[in-house]
C-alpha cells in the first residue's frame, strides 16, 4: 500500500536520517525544519506499508514551483519509487496552477538526472561550482519542466 501525504514535524528526523544515507548532498534536521516552517515549503512524504520510503520538498509562488530536496531510501531506490513520488508532486502542483517547475542538480547524479528527464525536465543552465562534496567543488545543472 502506497501512500502520498505532508511530514509531520516530528517524522522529520527520520526523514534527515533516511535522507544522509541516500544523498550525497542531504539535508539536515535543521534544514528540514527551518523548511518545515516556510508557510511556501511543502515536505511531501511516501509511504510504503506505513514506512517512509521516500519525500521531497518543492515551493510554489504563484505559477512557478521548486523541487527543493527528493531522495528515496537507499533500500527502496530502483523500484519506481522517486519516478512516483516526482510524477504526483508535478501533478499537485499543476492542480495547483504551477507553470513551470525549476531544480537543481549535481553534474554526475545520473540517477537523479535520468529521472528528472523521464518525467520531461530540460536543462536550461548551469552554475559553476555550485556544490562541494569531500572538499571537491562540482556544477550545478538547472533544469525545468513546462506543466501544461
Ligand atoms: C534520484 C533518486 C530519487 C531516484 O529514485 P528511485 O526510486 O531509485 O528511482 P526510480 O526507481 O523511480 O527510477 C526512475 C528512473 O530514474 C532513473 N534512475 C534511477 N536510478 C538510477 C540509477 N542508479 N542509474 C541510472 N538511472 C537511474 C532511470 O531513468 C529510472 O527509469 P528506468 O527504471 O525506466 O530506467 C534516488 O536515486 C535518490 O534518492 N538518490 C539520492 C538523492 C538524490 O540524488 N536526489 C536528487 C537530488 S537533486
Amino acid at each position: 500500500m502506497q501512500q502520498l501525504r505532508e511530514l509531520k514535524s516530528h517524522e522529520l528526523g527520520e526523514l534527515a536520517a533516511l535522507d544522509a544515507r541516500a544523498n550525497a548532498t542531504p539535508w539536515s534536521l535543521f534544514n528540514y525544519q527551518q523548511s518545515a516552517d516556510d508557510p511556501k515549503h511543502i515536505i511531501c512524504g511516501l509511504f510504503v506499508n506505513n514506512i517512509l520510503c521516500g519525500a521531497c520538498v518543492y515551493s510554489q509562488v504563484l505559477d512557478q514551483a521548486e523541487i527543493l530536496q527528493l531522495c528515496v531510501a537507499y533500500e527502496y531506490q530502483r523500484q519506481g519509487y522517486g519516478y512516483t513520488l516526482l510524477n504526483s508532486v508535478c501533478a499537485e502542483l499543476k492542480k495547483y496552477a504551477a507553470s513551470q517547475i525549476f531544480l537543481e542538480v549535481m553534474v554526475g547524479n545520473d540517477a537523479a538526472i535520468n529521472l528528472y528527464q523521464k518525467l520531461g525536465f530540460n536543462v536550461i543552465n548551469t552554475r559553476k561550482n555550485y556544490y562541494k562534496v569531500n572538499g571537491k567543488y562540482k556544477d550545478a545543472l538547472i533544469m525545468a519542466r513546462e506543466l501544461i
